[in-house]
């Protein structure tokens, strides 16, 4: 048996239907719908649109998101912004070192009037899933989220569930807090497609942010602009996006050198690959090209890698960080001759 979500969210009957995109959308559909929904978190999310379009792209990629900073930048905000501009099943789990698994797959219990075991599904079961403070969970209650993450299933007493696309993940975590922390492992920072920091917004950005969130929170006044169905056809749109054999061939020779570079000591995987390429797809879409160029491919080589990558002794002495190495290739490995 599989379930699916919950169903769409009830916010979609209090605020109003949002707009639907026209059958079939094809990249100007998708740019239009992408657009929608950038200005949605934008709106709340002041002075950040490299970040802004790296969650979408990781959106519309099918993967996962991790962000990771300091506190009070944002970073659950922006987790809030995107889920509440998608009219889907979102569901948010805020991670103590006391969560169980079950708190997050669901438990099976028993039915005193049905005389069975009924399954009854946990957060995980819905389009996104913002997991904030990630680091706070046991590493078993943290893998229970990354099993599903890369299987999109959940299996609890011997049965599977398959969980309904668009399915992403966003994690929040704040790498300089270490007490009553568990650091996730780097299998487990691997199932995350990119992972983004938000950093501290320009002078002018937090001004505004005064202004506009010095009354109310603008979060509230956001309404969904997309549906759950617009973002999966916007997904097989970006599925169509041709990667050329040269553009191919540059993922890899960026992802081996990373293998032999002398100051990593792990380099990234093919997991890593796969979803590199797929990022660039979904990173050419928004720019409504059907095409993938290198530049792509640059463009979000540290967000997709670095946080996949460790550095050698050697190297953190030196203070060198994985996002160093990973500039340093990214203007060493030849690029592609233009055309494509
Ligand atoms: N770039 C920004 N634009 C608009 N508001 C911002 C920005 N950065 C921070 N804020 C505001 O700062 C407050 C704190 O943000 P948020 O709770 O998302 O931080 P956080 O990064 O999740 O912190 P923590 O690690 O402590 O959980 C929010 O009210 C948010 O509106
Ligand atoms: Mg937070």
């Amino acid at each position: 048996m599989a379930v699916g979500t919950h169903g769409d969210s009830p916010r979609s009957a209090a605020r109003g239907e949002p707009a639907r995109a026209e059958p079939g959308p094809g990249l100007e559909g998708l740019a239009k719908v992408a657009g929608r929904i950038r200005g949605a978190v934008e709106s709340v999310i002041e002075g950040k649109p490299a970040a802004v379009r790296l969650a979408l792209t990781v959106l519309l990629a099918e993967g996962h998101l991790l962000i990771e900073d300091v506190p009070g930048v944002g970073k659950t905000m922006l987790a809030k912004a995107l889920a509440r501009s998608v009219d889907c099943s979102v569901r948010r789990v805020q991670f103590t070192p006391d969560l169980l698994p079950s708190d997050i797959t669901g438990v099976s219990a028993y039915n005193q009037e049905l005389r069975e075991f009924e399954f009854k599904p946990g957060p995980v079961f819905a389009n996104i899933v913002v997991g904030d403070e990630i680091n706070r969970a046991s590493p078993k209650t943290q893998s229970a989220l990354l099993e599903c993450m890369e299987e999109r299933q959940v299996t609890v007493d011997g049965t599977t569930y398959a969980l309904e696309p668009p399915f992403m993940v966003i994690s929040t975590q704040n790498p300089v807090e270490m007490e009553g922390t568990y650091p996730l492992p780097e299998a487990q920072r691997d199932r995350f497609t990119a992972r983004i920091s938000m950093g501290y917004p320009d002078p002018s950005a937090e001004l505004a942010m005064l202004d506009v969130h010095g009354r109310s929170s603008p979060l509230d006044r956001l309404v969904p602009v997309a549906h759950a169905t617009d973002v999966r056809e916007l997904i097989e749109v970006v599925r169509g996006v041709e990667v050329s054999a040269d553009v191919r061939q540059y993922v890899i020779d960026l992802i081996s050198a990373t293998r032999s570079h002398p100051e990593l000591r792990l380099g990234a995987s093919p997991r890593a690959t796969l979803q590199l390429v797929k990022a660039a797809r979904a990173y050419a879409a928004l720019d409504e090209r059907d095409y993938v160029i290198p530049d792509d491919v640059q463009d979000l080589a540290v967000p997709v890698l670095a946080h996949r990558l460790l550095t050698t002794t050697e190297a953190q002495v030196d203070g060198r960080r994985s996002e160093h190495v990973v500039a340093d290739l990214v203007r060493r490995v030849p690029v592609p001759a233009p055309g494509r």
